[in-house]
């Protein structure tokens, strides 16, 4: 009798049941990005900078001393969704669960069953390094009184399937508008939905289907495109970004990101964050002159870029309120993302050490307004700003 039951938790075991189910789990992995936050082996200690001090990311492998590896299925469920751990550990929202709270409990089920099964990893982290007060962790009591409103996704009978696919990828687990979706000043999201947000030196954009600002002029093969391959004719992504779609959104069927597409396209226009500059000629003058010289050659003299350089004309980065993220491009450089589909990223060399503030503040200023786009001038102290926290980090 013991032999049966003993052959049939093996048969189990090895059934094609169970291997699709670690492998939805591990594709909800890939759709919350958590190797992004927690790293490659989910062992964490990856720094996070947010707006209140440093925090570093726990260790979520099954280890018992210094992972997850007490957790029952309810522990994972509460961590996930009400961004509580146990011994009622209240979580800071740097762990996105304000947007996992709008998982399913199957999806949550799955994304537990299949962590139980990697490699536990011994790594003890220090997590709250937080200034005072925000380190004092009972006070997200108040936080989640105040800004959490736990809710799954409630699907919208009115719309299509993939939309609804969409809204669940985009609000739950994909967490895009922890990016994209303007705080308040405790961090918290404000009603302005995805409508873009700055974040540590970036900006990430509206998505929206506004004209300027947003994603108005994009199809839904370009938000595709973008998303898989981390570029498309009309933009290149970059930082945080870059990092999203090679963790995240690169590894995600193409149903998804259809999905996704048509949810966004779907946005009613913001009313734009941008709006255009007055008063600005002089530095559009000098801006003129330094774009061609240290510019043009890549991204060519009408802003068009070419096949691999991003044009810079109609990109709705550039003309976004904030002007953070081309600044620290600017200054930094960057390289684009390398994915599957395209493996290696082309790269924008850095002017921090040849440009100075005022020159960078002319040239930005120009492309900003320039071929068709408009948004608010670049001052030297912006990029003043930005130059002195690069040095920081
Ligand atoms: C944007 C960064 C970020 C992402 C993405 C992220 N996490 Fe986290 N996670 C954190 C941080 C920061 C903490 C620590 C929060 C605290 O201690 O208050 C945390 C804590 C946790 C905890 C609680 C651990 C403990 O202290 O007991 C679990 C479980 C967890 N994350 C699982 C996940 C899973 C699963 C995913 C992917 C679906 C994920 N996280 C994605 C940042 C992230
Ligand atoms: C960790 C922060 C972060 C997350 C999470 C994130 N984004 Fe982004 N996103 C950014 C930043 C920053 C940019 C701007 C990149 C640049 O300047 O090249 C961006 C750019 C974009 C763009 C290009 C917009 C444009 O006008 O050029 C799209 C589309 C986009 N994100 C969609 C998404 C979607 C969909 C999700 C969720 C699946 C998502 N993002 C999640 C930070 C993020
Ligand atoms: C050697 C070629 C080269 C030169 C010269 C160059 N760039 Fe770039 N630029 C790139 C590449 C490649 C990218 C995409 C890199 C990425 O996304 O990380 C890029 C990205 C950008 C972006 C972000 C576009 C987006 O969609 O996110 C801006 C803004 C930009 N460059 C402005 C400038 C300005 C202003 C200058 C002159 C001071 C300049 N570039 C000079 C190659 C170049």
């Amino acid at each position: 009798m013991k032999k049966i039951i003993l052959a049939a938790a093996l048969a189990a075991l090895s059934s094609p049941a169970l291997a699709a189910s670690t492998d939805a789990g591990k594709y909800q992995v890939v759709l919350g990005d958590c190797e992004g936050c927690h790293g490659k082996n989910l062992a964490g200690g990856v720094v996070l900078t947010t707006p209140f001090g440093k925090m570093v990311t726990p260790n979520i492998t099954p280890d018992k001393d210094t992972g997850i590896g007490n957790y029952s299925a309810e522990d994972f469920r509460q961590a996930m969704k009400a961004g509580l751990a146990p011994g009622g550990k209240l979580l800071y929202p740097a762990m996105p669960y304000p947007s996992y709270a709008r998982m399913s409990d199957g999806d949550v089920a799955a994304l537990w069953g299949y962590l139980k099964t990697v490699k536990p990893v011994k790594n003890q982290v220090n997590v709250n390094q937080l200034r005072f007060p925000f380190n004092l962790r009972f006070a997200m009591r108040g936080w989640n009184m105040l800004f959490f409103a736990p809710a799954p996704y409630a699907n919208n009978p009115a719309k299509s399937a993939a939309w609804n696919r969409g809204a669940y990828l985009v609000s739950g687990a994909g967490h895009c508008g922890a990016c994209h979706t303007p705080k308040n000043a405790f961090g918290a999201d404000k009603a302005t939905a995805l409508t873009g947000a700055a974040l540590q030196g970036w900006f990430a954009p509206d998505l929206t289907s506004d004209a300027g600002a947003g994603l108005g002029s994009w199809s839904q093969a370009d938000i595709v495109e973008y998303l898989q391959t981390g570029r498309n004719n009309r933009s290149m992504a970059s930082g945080p970004m870059a990092e999203a779609v090679e963790n995240s959104t690169s590894k995600m069927t193409d149903a998804d990101l259809k999905a996704i597409a048509v949810y966004l396209k779907d946005l009613p226009a913001s009313r734009g964050n941008g709006g255009g500059a007055t008063g600005i000629e002089a530095q559009m003058k000098s801006g003129a002159v330094l774009y061609d010289i240290s510019c043009a050659a890549c991204h060519d003299r009408n802003g068009k870029g070419s096949l691999i350089f991003p044009p810079l004309a109609g990109n709705p980065t550039v003309r976004q309120v904030r002007a953070d993220s081309i600044v620290r491009m600017v200054l930094a450089g960057g390289k684009g993302a390398a994915t599957a589909k395209a493996p290696t990223g082309p790269g924008m060399p850095s002017f921090a050490w040849r440009l100075s503030d005022n020159q960078v503040a002319d040239i930005l200023t120009y492309v900003r307004n320039n071929w068709g786009n408009r948004a608010p001038a670049v001052s030297p102290e912006t990029v003043g700003r930005i130059r002195s926290s690069l040095h920081g980090s």
